[in-house]
């Protein structure tokens, strides 16, 4: 037992659609770092959606739950498809991936946005505007207008209907995902652009007032800037290389970050954290999974493209494990399978022969051995 409490657990859950198709090729990829680099992580595979409901009648089953529940970090796959119409909504909701991660409190959501030269043909935009790309958003995923109450849909007198919501922060909602991007700058390039609609909504008044209040008090050491949304918005596309670390709400997060993917140029590619709270232990739980969804329509051909699951690994490595050197192993060592060539179809140049799932995870095992040889070499 005592040498298992050393160990960071971690729960697997692969989930639906494509879900365990990437998440095997994480699994292979996890062990690889267990098997050449020590990392002491404790793994458990948990099944989740359609095939547990078959089972017991619950997407979520207990034994999932607790593996979740006891998990310093969930590697999540996917949830959502066609085939979900088989659990009815009532089913689906009790388990649902929004209820855990406001069950878990994740409010930081952190989207990394990183240009891989070898890619550069797959982005709109143009390879100098793509240079030095190494930006990430932290969207707060737990509050603003998403959850924000009263809301909802009313007829008036006159027969037009009206509708509503309402976007709402608290000085705490905002402080903690803002103290989260600055500890995160902190462990980066030191800088941190705060994003909001200062000009019109009292909220991001209040947000602006806090941010800045935050960094005088705790962070006078790092870069502190505000952007209105829509400048943002265009400052993404325009010179994405200025950024650092941008904090933003909810709303304004969803939107930038779905405009800031374009950058890399397949939602395949794309990795995300989603971050708690900190314990009293100063760990905070969190789940890692790739941005896409379930992708039913490549779904059991073993085709989709691993690296946003497989890069959620190493912001794991990185984040939980706190082994900044493996995350960085992992990176290089999916540049550098990229830049040999390996290409899934979402990725693949027309004409050229696609790799499956599993190839792709062959060519980043293939890749890891390579530099982590040439680090040795190196030492
Ligand atoms: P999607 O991300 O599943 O797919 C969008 C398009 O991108 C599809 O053409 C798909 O084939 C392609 N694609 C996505 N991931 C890929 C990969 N790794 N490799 C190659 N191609 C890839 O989004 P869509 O179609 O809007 O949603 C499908 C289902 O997934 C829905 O039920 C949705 O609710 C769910 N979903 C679940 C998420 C989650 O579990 N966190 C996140 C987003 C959507
Ligand atoms: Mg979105």
């Amino acid at each position: 037992m005592s040498s298992s409490t050393n160990m960071t657990k971690i729960a697997l859950v692969g989930g639906e659609g494509i879900g365990p198709e990437v998440t095997a090729q994480s699994r292979r990829v996890l062990d690889w770092f267990a098997t050449h680099r020590r990392v002491p992580m404790l793994l458990r595979e948990a099944q989740y959606g359609l095939v547990p409901y078959l089972a017991t009648g619950k997407v979520l089953p207990e034994d999932t739950a607790q593996a979740m529940d006891e998990a310093d970090a969930i590697l999540w796959g996917a949830t959502g498809g066609p085939e979900t119409k088989e659990v009815p909504a009532e089913a689906r909701k009790a388990g649902g991936l929004l209820s855990l991660r406001s069950k878990y409190d994740l409010y930081a959501n952190l989207r990394p946005i990183r240009a891989t030269p070898a890619l550069s043909e797959s982005s709109p935009l143009k390879a100098r505007v793509l240079k030095d790309v190494d930006f990430v958003i932290i969207r707060e995923l737990t509050s603003g207008i998403y959850f924000g109450e009263p809301r909802g849909i009313e007829t008036l007198a006159d027969g037009q209907r009206r509708a509503f919501n309402t976007e709402q922060y608290t000085t705490s909602q905002i402080r903690r995902v803002a103290r989260a991007a600055f500890e995160l700058a902190r462990t980066r390039k030191r800088k941190v652009c705060s994003v909001d609609k200062a000009n019109v909504l009292e909220t991001s008044i209040v947000w602006r007032e806090e941010v800045t209040a935050l960094h005088e008090e705790e962070f006078p050491d790092l870069e502190l800037s505000h952007l209105y949304v829509d400048n943002a918005a265009m400052q993404i596309v325009r010179q994405p290389s200025q950024f650092d670390v941008m904090v933003t709400g909810n709303m304004f997060g969803d939107i930038l970050s779905d405009c800031a993917a374009m950058v890399s140029g397949s939602l395949g590619m794309l990795p995300s954290a989603s971050l708690g709270p900190l314990d009293r232990y100063g760990r905070r739980k969190a789940l890692y999974e790739p941005v896409h969804g379930s992708a039913p329509d490549i779904a059991g051909k073993g085709i989709a493209n691993p690296l946003g699951s497989i890069l959620s690994v190493a912001m794991m490595l990185r984040l939980t494990l706190e082994r900044s050197e493996d995350a960085n192993l992992l990176e290089k060592a999916v540049d550098l399978a990229l830049f040999k060539g390996a290409r899934t179809a979402d990725i693949a140049e027309a004409g050229s022969q696609p790799l499956s799932s599993t190839e792709m995870g062959d060519a980043v095992l293939d890749a890891l051995d390579q530099v982590a040889h040439d680090a040795r070499e190196k030492a």
